[in-house]
């Protein structure tokens, strides 16, 4: 459930006009409701229950410092891919005992960044990047903290591009050689077991391929144990889905109901990485008609937001709903979605029903995860601006972009 709804025929975020606030702030912009991530993270929480668990929310998903400091005081954890993430998280006042490092291509710096920082856990995907890793902590005098990223091949019947856990995807560790694996970890004097963990994909919206993915590491935990090598963590990543339309994805209660009842009891401690099911519905791209163009095929929407802001759709066909954010009557007609950008990809919805003058304003939903975070200046587009709607409050949390930022840094030749 989101905090987004019509009142008097004008769409609120929480008790804030998206109009008026299109007005204030101009558009394109992106906004968020910050009951609504509130909401989503204290669903998961309150899922798992008792067992011990630490939610490490996905920072790639959005990683504005005004939601990662939201996140933070609810006492989330966060799990980062870069030294950037690392940053905007330790700037965000997140707390680095309560974070994991994810991603297949950790630079030595930024091994060294963390391990100063004392993160939770590095989450390291392959046999090289844990010789790495013995070979900063030893430098640094510390022990690095791992987990094992086994890759154990489950199909979770999600977008290509989203999906990783099959033995074709470059993320983790083969199953085959996971306990080789571990046995390396343990000879090295750098580095200290303390989990495992996968992830198999993004927008998974039905339990199966997660179960199948626990059942692969329980056995595997099994085997370790049996060797001597304690697992005292086990990190089931992101990927819960969310609704875009009409996918129905369990609820977290029913995933961590499900994951609970597979673990029967063991002591591990449970990591989750969600990114899209705390941000996506908590978060809308508002962008005014530009003009309505008549093609010999179909009708255009020509808005004023495009693919280098909202992603999605142009990379992944992903369909998000656009919704007018003050409903006209009318006999509604049917419209492709486009923005200024001169690509044939550069759609937002395709084949839309809508009853659209030109200067209205509409709204694309669940646009909070995989947005902004994926936005880019292509077109020297300056990036919009992200605003957080409060109660009957709102925060502009990120400044639109000028246009002299476009070329800051940029240097002419002599
Ligand atoms: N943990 C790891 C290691 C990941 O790679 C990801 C996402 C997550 C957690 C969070 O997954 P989530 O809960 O958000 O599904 N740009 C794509 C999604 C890419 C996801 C990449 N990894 C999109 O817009 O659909």
């Amino acid at each position: 459930m989101d905090h987004f709804s019509y009142h008097q025929g004008r769409l609120m975020a929480e008790q804030v006009s998206v109009a008026e606030l299109a007005d204030r702030y101009g558009t394109p912009c992106y906004i968020y409701s910050r009951a609504t991530i509130e909401r989503h993270w204290r669903a998961f929480d309150r899922a798992v229950g008792d067992h011990p668990h630490l939610i490490c929310y996905a920072v790639k998903a959005n990683s504005n410092l005004a939601i990662l400091n939201l996140l933070a005081r609810m006492g989330s954890g966060f799990d980062i891919v870069s030294g950037g993430e690392l940053a905007r998280v330790l700037e965000a006042g997140g707390d680095p005992a309560k974070v994991v490092f994810s991603g297949v291509g950790k630079s030595a710096d930024e091994m060294r960044q963390a391990l100063s920082a004392g993160i939770h856990c590095f989450n390291v995907e392959s046999e090289p990047e844990l010789e790495r890793l013995n070979e900063v902590a030893k430098e640094l005098g510390l022990m690095a903290p791992v987990s094992l990223r086994i890759n154990p091949d489950v199909d979770a019947g999600t977008h290509p591009y989203i999906s990783t856990g099959l033995k074709q995807n470059k993320f983790g560790i083969p199953m085959a050689r996971a306990e080789a694996a571990f046995e390396m970890a343990r000879q090295l004097p750098h580095i200290d077991i303390k989990g495992v963990d996968c992830h198999i994909g993004s927008q998974l919206t039905t339990l199966p391929p997660f179960l199948a993915a626990l059942e692969r590491l329980l056995a595997l935990i099994d085997r370790l144990e049996q060797r001597g090598i304690q697992i005292q963590h086990l990190d089931v990543g992101g990927g819960l889905g969310v609704n875009y339309g009409d996918e129905n994805p369990p609820h977290p209660d029913q995933y961590a109901a499900a994951l609970l009842k597979q673990l029967k009891g063991r002591a591990l401690t449970l990591i989750f990485e969600p990114g899209r099911a705390i941000m996506a519905n908590a978060g809308l791209l508002v962008t005014r008609v530009e003009y309505l163009k008549q093609g010999e095929d179909r009708d255009f929407a020509v808005v004023d937001a495009a693919m280098n802001d909202l992603l999605r759709p142009s990379l992944y066909s992903a369909w998000q709903a656009i919704i007018a954010v003050t409903p006209r009557q009318g006999t509604p007609r049917p419209y492709d979605v486009v923005g200024p950008v001169c690509e044939t990809g550069d759609f937002l919805g395709k084949d839309r029903s809508l009853v659209l003058e030109p200067g209205d304003l509409l709204a694309v939903r669940s646009a909070g995860a995989y947005g902004f975070a994926m936005a880019s200046n292509y077109n020297s587009r300056p990036r919009i601006a992200e605003i957080m709607a409060d109660g009957d409050q709102a925060q502009l949390i990120r400044e639109r972009e000028t246009i002299n930022q476009l070329w800051q840094g940029e240097h002419l030749l002599p």
